[in-house]
């Protein structure tokens, strides 16, 4: 599985980037709203200290406008993705993009036909928002379920991003699934290595180490 930050700001990237499993990561305009700084100058940058994909989201709400700043974002490093929402227009730019050899990762994916048309129209990724479905009763690990059948059923490679993730049992259970990439924030990633009886136990084997006669170290 393909660990994502979902951050824009550039100091969690890169704590992120010394743990060394760090394999991409995501944006969106809220996310780099957050930074204060100008759009371009935050992608650039997280692009030049990421080796994997970036994804950029455009913002028009026509398919030329998304074609349009796509191409436009595309252009600022190799390993941008432009991130598109799935709305008839964003179908249309998705496949126009797509055909055009730019990476799209599909975003605000809520159901699984959505996923669907978005692998027929040739997106790199897609997006399922998990946090946000789990927000309003629906049930989002059935849906990641659904996509991962789907897309097994006709051979589509299009990648699964797990998204809008909040807690690590989200990251657990995508896991299981097999899901490809799971997009998180910093806190999530740091809380998926940590355990209380892994502190317990160090502190207990530090305590006893001083028992020991003669040390090497
Ligand atoms: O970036 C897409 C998604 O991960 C946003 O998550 O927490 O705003 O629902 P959230």
């Amino acid at each position: 599985m393909q660990f994502f930050l979902d951050t824009a700001d550039i100091d969690e990237i890169r704590k992120g980037l010394d743990l060394g499993i760090l394999d991409g990561v995501t944006t969106n305009p809220t996310l780099v709203a957050k930074t204060g700084r100008p759009f371009r100058e935050v992608i650039e940058e997280i692009c030049s200290v990421v080796p994997g994909p970036v994804s950029a989201e455009v913002v028009s709400l026509d398919a030329e406008g998304m074609v349009r700043e796509g191409k436009m974002v595309a252009q600022w490093a190799e390993n941008i993705v432009v991130k598109i929402p799935i709305t008839t227009e964003g179908l249309k730019a998705i496949n126009t993009l797509s055909q055009e050899g730019v990476k799209i990762n599909t975003t605000l994916v809520f159901n699984p036909m959505q996923a669907l048309m978005a692998a027929k129209a040739g997106a790199a990724f897609v997006s399922p928002f998990l946090g946000r479905l789990d927000d309003v009763s629906s049930p989002s690990l059935g849906l990641v379920a659904s996509i991962i059948d789907i897309y097994m059923n006709y051979g589509y490679e299009t990648e699964v991003i797990c998204a809008s993730i909040r807690h690590p049992m989200h990251v657990v259970e995508c896991a299981r699934m097999g899901a490809d990439i799971a997009t998180m924030p910093y806190a999530i990633f740091e809380k998926l290595i940590k355990h209380p009886l892994t502190d317990a136990g160090i502190k207990g084997f530090l305590a006893d180490w001083e028992k020991v006669p003669d040390k090497p170290f």
